[in-house]
């Protein structure tokens, strides 16, 4: 089997790339990626070299390079993680926002479509749902309504909305998965959990947007992994999953979590100015994946969190290149 994973660079592409290595050595798993600011070559360099893997650096939004890469592979999957994924970035800069993952998708189902691809994947959020109020216990379930906040998630819900056309209109095998927020290995240090690992470890303070209570369902990684291979192998077409580990954390309390297992102060704790529009909570009802293909969560979150922070101190090399961007020039392969 060939499977084409957009995005492989990044933080969840990178580790379905290892997990399908993992877990099916027999796959032939091309990684497509544009390699922006987020995109990390370095990340994938254990697999250079090993069967059955192969990189390949370009845009989704290009339907040249996406048919010649078709061409080459002829893929049974392709599973979309490309996409710009961060809410403060999208609030000032929407632009590419709407490129990448509403373009960038739509070019990704023409060529599906043209090459007859057996299926194709969408990796989506449980933020194109909009948000729930904090003093709430309802949950978002695959039907809730489309109610996106940020540029980010009103991209992410038109995509969804593109690939359920393509499902409907001309019978395109897709199938979508919504999760909630993850953190594990290789996240780039922008997104809170690494961006306040490193801050600590650096010594700054530790700046929490509005008063903290603000709160996620947290989702590590390798779960949300485990999730997308079933769905892409059992999963039914024209079918949405939600992917979510029942675990909601206020912020403030996620970050304290972090100044424990750090052992630094809660002083370099720091309130700054919200973000525009941020949403109150996320909480997903994953019923559906748990009672359909039999997924549930293996790793709670102050196990996630450990192995997380543990990942960071042995990792400095892999976030001190970000950090000095020799990320972007340290790899001169292709
Ligand atoms: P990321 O920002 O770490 O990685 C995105 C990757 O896409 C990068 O490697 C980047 O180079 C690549 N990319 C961007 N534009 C591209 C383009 N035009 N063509 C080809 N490649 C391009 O993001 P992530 O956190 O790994 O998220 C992956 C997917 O999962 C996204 O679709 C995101 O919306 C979704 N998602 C993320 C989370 C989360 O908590 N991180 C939660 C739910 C859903
Ligand atoms: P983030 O990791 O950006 O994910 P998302 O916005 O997709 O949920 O942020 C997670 C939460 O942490 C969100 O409520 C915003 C908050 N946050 C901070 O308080 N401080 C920060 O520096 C960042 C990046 C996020």
């Amino acid at each position: 089997m060939t499977i084409i994973v957009t995005g492989g660079a990044g933080f969840i592409g990178s580790n379905f790339i290892f997990y399908l290595k993992k877990n099916h050595p027999d796959y032939r798993v091309v990684a497509f990626d544009a390699l922006t600011y987020a995109g990390n070559r370095m990340t994938l360099m254990p697999l250079d070299g090993c069967e059955g893997f192969r990189f390949v650096c370009g845009d989704i939004c290009d339907p040249y390079a996406v048919d010649r890469l078709l061409n080459e592979e002829k893929p049974d999957a392709i599973v979309n993680f490309a996409a710009e994924s961060h809410v403060d970035r999208s609030i000032d800069t929407p632009d590419v926002f709407v490129k990448t993952n509403i373009l960038g998708t739509a070019t990704l189902l023409d060529a599906c479509l043209k090459h007859g691809i057996a299926r194709f994947h969408q990796i989506s959020t449980d933020e194109v749902y909009g948000d729930l109020p904090l003093d709430s216990s309802t949950l978002f379930t695959e039907d809730t309504p489309l109610r996106a906040s940020s540029p980010y998630s009103a991209s992410k819900a038109s995509a969804d909305l593109l690939v359920q056309a393509y499902y409907r209109t001309y019978g395109l095998p897709v199938t979508i998965s919504r999760s909630g927020n993850n953190y594990g290995a290789y996240q780039f240090p922008e997104k809170l959990i690494p961006l306040m690992i490193v801050k600590a470890l650096k010594g700054e303070t530790l700046p929490v947007y509005g008063d903290g209570k603000n709160v996620r369902d947290w989702l590590y990684v390798e779960d949300h992994c485990r999730a997308i291979d079933l769905i892409l192998h059992h999963g039914t077409p024209g079918e949405i999953y939600n992917v979510g580990a029942h675990q909601e954390i206020r912020n403030i309390d996620l970050v304290r979590m972090l100044c424990q297992i750090l052992a630094i102060d809660e002083a370099r704790i720091t309130f700054v100015a919200d973000r525009k529009g941020h949403d109150l909570r996320y909480a997903l009802d994953a019923a559906k994946l748990t009672a359909q293909l039999g997924w549930k969560p293996k790793t709670m979150f102050d196990t996630g969190l450990q192995k997380t922070v543990d990942w960071y101190l042995r990792h400095r090399s892999w976030w001190d290149a970000i950090l000095t961007g020799a990320y972007r020039t340290a790899y001169e392969g292709g």
